[in-house]
């Protein structure tokens, strides 16, 4: 073999360095933290779905954090004693992201344990295709939950939490310049993404196989929170009283509300042992149509056009 064919064999993943900050790798047509590459190795070879299993997938800042409240308290609304595991830790520490922390201690004893009141509540960023083989197989039976949202408000939302945790990118106590943000979220090059790929392989996914993959739109859990709240709880084998019985489903709400998970002591001063990022950071305004404060209008119009062409014909919009 000549040295061109050699050289494509052990040619390294494509890298780039994420908002001056972090390295992130291209693998299957998603970019990764790089330093999460052997963790989520581990996790798409290693990992063994159960037929009882809940996966919340997400592309990071759509509503992920709300979504998994939501699920942990409509699983365990019927065992919940006094005590409330989300007062003491916060969601991402419960239930963390399978491909960053599969090779921890605690995902390996989380994933051993046998789960009380009905299934293991996980979590990933991983686009379908990424996913662990086991899980794209595992027929009937385990369940997916992915939630997204609007494209502009996950950019702002993504601009806050980075500038957050990487500590002000651009130097000094500037933030990320916005317009960056911008070119890397249209790019697709950024942690996770692209970003349309991303949400269309799960939207296909859901339209195949509704009674599986139940597709949530985090604007659409802002305008009629009760009802789809039940939709998601009917799903997961769970269902509320019927309508006009709503106290269930207003606690289950109340329990998983922004207002209520953000003023715990929990999330206001912890940065998390496991994350290593202050638990606040998960939690802002939470406000539909906030891009508007934040993109020119320019900005607006590059991401609306891309948003055209990359969901023309799949009947999803956003
Ligand atoms: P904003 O930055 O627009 O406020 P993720 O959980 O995927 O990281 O997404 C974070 C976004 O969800 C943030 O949006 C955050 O404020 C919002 N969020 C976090 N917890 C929430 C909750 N319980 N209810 C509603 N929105 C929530």
């Amino acid at each position: 073999m000549g040295s061109e064919g050699t050289n494509k064999l052990v040619a390294p993943p494509p890298k780039e360095v994420f908002w001056n900050a972090r390295e992130i790798c291209q693998i299957d047509g998603f970019w990764f933290y790089a330093d999460f590459k052997e963790s989520m190795a581990a996790f798409r070879s290693d990992f063994q779905p159960r037929s009882d299993d809940v996966l919340v997938t997400s592309f990071p800042k759509t509503g992920t954090t709300w979504v998994m409240a939501l699920c942990h308290n409509i699983l365990h609304r019927d065992d919940r004693v006094e005590d409330d595991v989300l007062t003491r830790m916060n969601p991402h520490e419960l239930i963390p992201t399978l491909e960053v922390f599969f090779l921890t201690d605690q995902v390996q004893k989380d994933l051993v344990l046998e789960s009380s009141g009905g299934g293991r509540l996980l979590q990933t960023h991983l686009a379908y295709t990424c996913l662990p083989e086991a899980v794209k197989n595992s027929g009937r039976g385990s369940k997916i939950v992915h939630v997204t949202r609007n494209p502009k408000d996950t950019l702002v939302s993504m601009w806050h939490f980075y500038n957050k945790v990487f500590e002000c990118p651009a130097g000094g106590t500037s933030p990320f310049p916005m317009e960056g943000a911008v070119e890397s979220f249209c790019s697709g090059v950024l942690p996770w993404g692209p970003f349309y790929e991303h949400v269309v392989g799960y939207w296909e996914e859901s339209k195949k196989r509704p009674d599986d993959v139940f597709f949530l739109k985090y604007e659409d859990l802002c305008r009629d929170p009760k009802e789809h709240v039940r939709k998601l709880a009917s799903f997961l084998g769970k269902p509320f009283p019927p309508v006009g019985d709503d106290e269930e489903v207003e606690k289950v709400l109340w329990l998983s509300s922004l207002g209520r998970l953000k003023e715990l002591e929990v999330n206001k001063n912890v940065v998390s042992k496991l994350t290593q990022i202050p638990n606040s950071s998960f939690f802002r305004k939470g406000t539909v149509g906030d891009w508007k404060n934040y993109l020119t209008p320019q900005m607006a119009e590059r991401v609306d056009q891309l948003t055209q062409l990359k969901l023309h014909g799949t009947g999803l919009s956003l």
